[in-house]
């Protein structure tokens, strides 16, 4: 079979080798006479390929011990809700606008965050350039604030993440890294929460990819629903509510993928930047 190029943003290719794994597997998953789309969450078999999947995450993306990997539903668009019930509730909100992933992000915390402000936007230049963080406006005790760290419509990438203690804020950096993510390494001491579909380059839809600090644990706003708690999440380690197996063991797959991948000497996440 001949498998045309696939320039899809999302739903987007998958490797064929994690292709042909799930294939092989998708009547019996190692023996246990089940596939992983028909097993208990809480099973043995499953909560293997779980701790496996996150492990194999945090060593890939290097993502340090204080921070909590969190496997949940909705995609980014539910998240650009989900961030401000879980994070405005200290003070403003502050947004730079750098495309149309952003631009609606920003839209949708006003319904949740009593203030949100728009401290830069690329929109006069038609969403050509990036902001100068020099000139970023940042709120006096912000709660957090958000970027699209690669604007998947507009091109807008962040190389570098901006350092915002470096601009005078203690705002924790909330990053959209949808479209990016997996694709270079993650300079963490710069964020203080990540998400992500896992549709572009982890997996199949249905999987939202959350890194979150743990000090941004539990201060959810009253009326956020449980399921979409971090702290929730975080303490029933990604089962609340039952999560998306099947997206979750495709990743996994696909983290094995990647770990796999060598450019020179670099490999993993170092050597898919290296090839990009
Ligand atoms: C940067 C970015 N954020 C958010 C989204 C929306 O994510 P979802 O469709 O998972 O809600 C997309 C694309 O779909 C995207 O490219």
């Amino acid at each position: 079979m001949t498998r045309p190029y696939n320039f899809s943003a999302g739903p987007a290719a998958i490797p064929n080798e994690v292709l042909e794994q799930a294939a092989a597997e998708m009547l019996d998953w190692n023996g246990s006479g089940m596939g992983v789309m028909e097993m208990s969450h809480r099973g043995k078999e499953f909560l293997s390929i779980y701790e496996q999947a996150e492990a194999d995450l945090r060593e890939l993306l290097a993502v340090p011990a204080n921070f909590k990997i969190l496997f949940m539903q909705g995609g980014g668009l539910a998240e650009n809700a989900i961030v401000p019930m879980n994070l405005s509730r200290a003070g403003a909100v502050d947004f730079v606008v750098t495309g149309s992933w952003s631009q609606k992000s920003q839209k949708e915390a006003r319904k949740y965050a009593s203030e949100v402000n728009v401290i830069a936007s690329g929109e006069d230049a038609g969403f050509t350039t990036l902001p100068d963080p020099a000139a970023w406006k940042i709120s006096r005790g912000a709660s957090y604030l958000h970027i699209c760290s690669n604007e998947t419509i507009n091109g807008i990438e962040f190389h570098q993440l901006p350092d915002l203690k470096a601009l005078g804020s203690d705002a924790p950096l909330v990053i959209d890294f949808s479209s990016h993510v997996a694709s270079r390494p993650v300079d963490w001491s710069r964020v203080g929460l990540a998400f992500g579909g896992a549709q572009k380059n982890l997996g199949p839809a249905g999987l939202t990819l959350v890194v979150v600090r743990e000090d941004l644990l539990g201060h959810a706003l009253p009326s956020c629903p449980s399921a979409f708690d971090y702290k929730t999440v975080a303490d029933n380690q990604s089962m609340y509510n039952t999560p998306p197996t099947w997206g979750i063991y495709v990743a996994g797959l696909t983290f094995q993928w990647l770990k796999r991948q060598r450019e020179g000497s670099h490999s993993g996440v170092a050597a898919m930047e290296q090839r990009n």
